[in-house]
């Protein structure tokens, strides 16, 4: 009898725990005698290439994984079986739906489930292949902390951490030159790890999206920390924040079929926004990738092999149309479909807001 198969994928930004989640899902199927996991690669990329690329995963090809960062299936935030890009003569790109096909495949390879490991954008794909037809189990992954219906997700923690290192080692360079550091983290629409990383470092102000900051209470927090060019001033600003009469800072992508805007930039027009208001020379550090790439803190590979887990399990329960999810101190599922309905924005009369505030730190909204 040939073995009932799951195909796993991740799709999405990397996020470090990927590999963690990737082993427990191997190693917990491999309890069951008659299943095996599939990988495809790329998302769904590998199942709809010609030939496919799809690989076999098993104790051997996950030993040891879980302690490295990023996914040995690797991930993509293009293309997918909604949006597949097909050139056209004139070198411009058609996107065409291949769902159809992508069944077909998935029977062929006699696929009984899919393990879709993404954020928001491959749960809302994964929602609509379960209204499809396909047995589809989610697994949230984000350094953002964006999901709603989780109380984490795991990554978060590891991106914290590397953030907080970022601010203690602009703190002491600061110091040194009695300068105003300005640290851009990620995050998207959410500020989670800029505060986080604003209060874990003791930075002076922290801008998220969630509060639209004034220009003028910034610099005056800031001359008042620099008082006679002798201080130093750490700002942290997330990706997303604005002003109040501000926009967001995009970045140009340079691939066909990205499904994001890339956000970037916005420290610089923070500095810009504080020229001739600020009394102190300013740096600007955007932290980039690599609070994405490395090895997950323990709190993450614990999160991402529970996940991994409890995956299965609902594959096993035939649980379909699932995420997974962290209701402390248990690991449950919700339906994907309620999981994409709410964006989990910083709450502003939440514990983290009113910690922050009560150490001082200026949210750009008052001093
Ligand atoms: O969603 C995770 C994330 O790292 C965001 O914080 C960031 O805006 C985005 O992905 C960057 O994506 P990319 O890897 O495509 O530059």
């Amino acid at each position: 009898m040939p073995k009932k198969r799951i195909m796993v994928m991740t799709g999405g930004g990397d996020c470090p725990g990927l590999n963690a989640v990737i082993r427990a899902i191997v190693r917990r199927t491999e309890q069951e005698k008659d299943w095996e996991v599939l990988g495809s690669i790329e998302a769904f990329n590998g199942l709809l290439r010609d030939p496919m690329e799809v690989v076999l995963l098993d104790a051997k090809t996950v030993s040891g994984i879980h302690i490295r960062g990023g996914t040995i299936i690797k991930t993509t935030n293009r293309g997918g079986p909604f949006h597949w890009p097909v050139k056209k003569a004139d070198g411009t790109y058609d996107y065409v739906d291949r769902v159809d096909d992508l069944k077909e495949r998935l029977d062929k390879l006699g696929v009984e489930a899919v393990i879709s490991i993404g954020g928001e954008g491959s749960m809302s794909i994964a929602q609509q292949l379960y209204e499809r037809g396909i047995n589809i189990v989610g697994v949230p992954k984000t350094i953002d902390n964006d999901l709603s219906s989780t109380d984490v997700t795991f990554g978060f923690e590891t991106a914290v951490q590397i953030a907080t290192e970022a601010v203690d080692r602009l703190v002491t360079t600061a110091a040194s030159h009695n300068r105003l550091m300005i640290l851009e983290v990620m995050g998207r629409d959410a500020g989670w790890i800029a505060l986080s990383s604003a209060v874990a470092g003791g930075a002076h102000v922290a801008l998220i999206p969630e509060i639209n900051y004034d220009i003028n209470i910034i610099a005056q927090h800031i001359n008042e920390k620099v008082e006679n060019g002798r201080g130093f001033a750490i700002v942290v600003i997330a990706e997303g924040a604005k002003g109040k009469d501000g926009d967001l800072v995009y970045r140009d992508s340079n691939m066909p079929g990205y499904q994001n805007k890339i956000l970037g930039g916005v420290g610089h027009r923070l500095l810009e926004e504080l020229s001739g208001k600020i009394d102190v020379d300013a740096r600007v550090m955007i932290l980039g990738h690599l609070q994405r790439g490395g090895s997950p803190i323990a709190y993450d590979r614990i999160l991402a092999t529970q996940f991994g887990v409890k995956s299965v399990e609902l594959v096993l329960e035939g649980n379909f149309g699932q995420m997974v999810s962290s209701q402390k101190p248990d690991i449950v599922s919700v339906p994907i479909a309620s999981a994409i309905e709410e964006y989990n924005h910083v709450k502003l009369n939440s514990a983290l807001v009113h910690t922050a505030r009560g150490v001082g730190i200026c949210l750009g909204d008052q001093l």
